[in-house]
């Protein structure tokens, strides 16, 4: 007989709602996450609208991305926007120098971006640059990209293409400025910050909200003296952690071939950022008592040894059942904390580190990790319910231990009662009783995903080893329990009567 852990869903006491932003991406210029990977340019061979592939927007439109974050990460802090603007054909070649030392046309800029979000319904975080730049460059172009004056930037913006002014939804001040993004201290950031925040007047009716870049890991100074000294001028804070299987940056760990000393390493790593995020949220009750300052985990994700024969700078890794696990795990617990995370980045899109999308030329495969944000979107903007486990046996490998199972409950916009499952254990099925206040229950339907092998992946000859298949239980006299197959991700509407 297998353990059986009782998932308790609390549906009378609703708690804060889940900004579909926590379903956000993240897309850099890096490796082929934005160039080949989505922008093929419009002269291409291969299907695209205004230069953009017609196969992966198609495929991103299916997961309802909420919003999109550009163009860095830590090329942000040396971008310079009017790079990005004007003919392409004029535009100067930079070098990428912190992805690779290769070639950046600025092909893609600012319209670029813009035409990119439009298409896919999603509002825009563009990233600007603190490092290296001045309040005057980045002033501007919150001024070029907002203003509907007839100012000399505004009338640019127009003769490049564009009448009215565009939505931007959100606007970074630097990124890491502890580390790519300058080297400095928190109290040095924020003054920064502030200095660099005074001169970004967009009108009220198109002004974004500004996000100041924050700490990582373990490190809550970050939101501490941000939210401490700049509470009056920011509206988020971000927050990034990265979930390496052994935890050094020196050997990752690879993205496929692990064993399940890796394979547990890793859940429990990705794990860790739940106490980060309380130890984050506990400076942010301190400092802004009123919740007005949110935690933004605009970067977060599985950071694996690059593929063998691929340029180290392009961090171009497979995607494989943990992944999907593993992006499962962090939404319940983002859901968990949605009063405070509304927003999360993962990293990111297409072709780099934890990739929603792989491509190859004109081929495109879905990942494992794509299928976790599909079956999820109705958790965007749905109200987050209260669950509580019992008997959740622990799934444990040598000295490590982990919960076996995570859950999340929600009520989603479509009224339904959703509820996410996760199955830690690689190795064993786990029976899940289920309880809603007593209330008897009819069934569940909805999806599962999981696999036959622990790094089970997609590739272009077998583009379908991971996907969904349709998950459903009846109740036999009102009680309902659920089998979940070893490492599996389950996310079901449940009727409740
Ligand atoms: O996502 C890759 C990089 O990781 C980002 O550019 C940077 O912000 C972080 O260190």
């Amino acid at each position: 007989a297998f353990a059986q852990v009782s998932v308790t869903i609390d549906a009378a006491h609703p708690g804060a709602v889940i900004n579909k932003n926590v379903y956000g991406q993240f897309a850099e210029h890096l490796g082929t996450g934005i160039y080949e990977g989505m922008w093929v340019g419009p002269g291409s061979k291969i299907p695209n609208t205004k230069g953009w592939r017609n196969d992966v927007v198609g495929a991103l439109k299916d997961l309802h991305v909420p919003l999109v974050r550009w163009p860095g990460g830590c090329f942000a802090d040396e971008y310079h926007w009017r790079d990005g603007t004007g003919p392409r054909a004029k535009r100067p070649v930079k070098v990428n120098t912190n992805w690779g030392g290769v070639e950046e046309s600025n092909a893609v800029g600012t319209h670029e971006f813009f035409d990119l979000v439009e298409m896919l319904g999603a509002d825009a975080y563009v990233n600007g640059n603190l490092g290296s730049g001045t309040p005057q460059e980045m002033s501007e172009w919150v001024e070029y990209m907002t203003s509907d004056s007839k100012s000399t930037l505004a009338n640019l913006r127009r003769k490049n293409g564009r009448e009215k002014p565009f939505k931007l939804a959100y606007f970074g001040i630097g990124n890491e400025a502890w580390g790519c993004g300058g080297n400095m201290t928190p109290e040095y950031y924020t003054g920064m910050y502030k200095h660099f925040k005074s001169f970004l007047k967009a009108p009220e009716a198109t002004r974004p909200k500004f996000i100041a870049s924050g700490g990582n890991d373990n490190d809550t100074k970050w939101t501490d003296v941000i939210s401490r000294d700049a509470a009056h001028e920011t509206d988020g804070i971000s927050f990034h952690y990265y979930t390496i299987p052994t935890g050094k940056w020196e050997v990752k760990g690879a993205a496929t071939g692990f064993d399940e000393a890796q394979w547990i390493a890793t859940l429990a790593n990705t794990l860790k950022i739940d106490g980060m995020i309380t130890n984050n949220v506990a400076k942010l009750d301190k400092n802004d008592p009123d919740k007005k300052i949110g935690l933004f985990v605009d970067e977060w994700g599985t950071w694996y040894d690059v593929e063998k024969g691929t340029n180290a700078g392009f961090l171009f890794q497979q995607n494989t059942m943990r992944d999907a696990v593993v992006a499962a795990l962090n939404f319940n617990i983002f859901h968990a904390h949605a009063e405070r995370v509304r927003m999360t980045n993962i990293a990111q899109m297409v072709n780099v580190l934890q990739a929603m999308i792989i491509t190859d030329k004109d081929k495109m495969i879905l990942t494992p990790t794509y299928h976790a944000y599909q079956m999820y979107v109705p958790f965007q903007d749905a109200t987050s319910l209260p669950v509580a486990l019992a008997n959740n046996v622990p799934y444990r490998v040598g000295g490590v231990s982990i919960p076996g199972v995570s859950a999340s409950a929600a009520r989603g916009k479509d009224g339904k009662l959703w509820l996410a499952l996760v199955n830690t254990n690689p190795g064993q099925p786990v029976d899940v009783a289920l309880d809603v206040g007593g209330r008897h229950i009819a069934a569940v339907n909805g999806q599962l995903l999981t696999a036959a092998a622990m790094d089970a992946h997609n590739t272009f000859q077998q583009a379908t080893t991971v996907k969904p298949v349709p998950f459903s239980a009846r109740a036999a006299g009102g009680k309902l329990s659920v089998k979940l197959p070893a490492k599996a991700v389950v996310v079901v509407a449940v009727e409740v009567q």
